[in-house]
């Protein structure tokens, strides 16, 4: 068991998109698993689906149709080049992820599954090919509840010294990679978390400062954090 305290796994978790090409340890995959399945979900319904991949040929065959993906989303992206760059000069698109993805020892596609996650008549309606639309806008819908046990699975994953990259942009190729890993029409792909050793020097996280985010009482009267009285990493 590692003995990170947890907020050094929040304060040091980064976006790393060059892993080592290494493999992780089994137990080390199963005990980040089992944390990301004991996060909360709306109404515990527990509606994730984690498809694993280590093989690395399915890895390279998820590359080969991101690398193409990127070949037109640069051109269309609304941010400014600024806006699309850390303040240590790192792209913060998922570029060097795509060039690097095939070294990702280990790539958790997460899976939203309706026959669990469903809570209100009418939520979903199903189409010709057997896949379901939205019909009814449910607070805490779909992704959320997968998004906690994502960041579960980051969390136990950097107490365990690996790092982690939550990406969104299998959307950009959703039908291929969806037929690469075999998902049934039934069930959403909604996010994938790449997981190994860290191949990037990567210092703190830049964040706002809590002042320029939160309000006491009512939109608009700043919330003012205390100096500093609890002893928490450096930042
Ligand atoms: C909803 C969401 C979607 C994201 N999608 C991607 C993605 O598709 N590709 C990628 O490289 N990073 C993705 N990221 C990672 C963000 O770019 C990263 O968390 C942010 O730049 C902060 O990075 P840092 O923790 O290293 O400071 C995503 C993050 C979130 C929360």
């Amino acid at each position: 068991m590692s003995d990170m305290s947890v907020f050094d796994a929040i304060y040091g978790l980064r976006a790393t998109r060059i892993f080592e090409d290494r493999e992780v340890p089994k137990p080390i995959l199963d005990h980040v698993l089992e944390a990301a399945t004991m996060a909360c979900s709306s109404g515990n319904t527990q509606p994730w689906e984690f498809i694993v991949v280590t093989d690395r040929g399915v890895r390279k065959r998820i590359q080969a149709e991101m690398i193409e993906a990127f070949k037109v989303i640069d051109a269309e992206r609304a941010q400014t080049k600024e806006q699309l760059t850390d303040g240590a000069g790192r792209s913060v698109t998922g570029r060097a992820a795509v060039e690097n993805l095939d070294k990702v020892p280990v790539i958790v596609v997460v899976c939203w599954n309706p026959d669990r996650g469903i809570r209100m008549k009418g939520e979903y309606a199903e189409n010709p090919d057997g896949s379901l639309r939205e019909t009814r806008e449910i607070p805490g819908g779909r992704g959320v509840s997968l998004f906690q046990a994502s960041q579960n699975l980051m969390l136990a994953a950097r107490a365990h010294g690996l790092s982690s990259l939550f990406t969104t942009f299998f959307f950009l190729r959703r039908e291929q990679i969806r037929e690469i890993l075999g998902i049934p029409p039934r069930i959403f792909m909604e996010c994938a978390v790449f997981l190994g050793y860290s191949a990037e020097k990567l210092g703190a996280p830049r964040r706002l400062p809590v002042e320029k985010v939160s309000h006491l009482n009512r939109w608009g009267q700043v919330y003012h954090p205390d100096d500093r009285s609890t002893d928490r990493p450096e930042r």
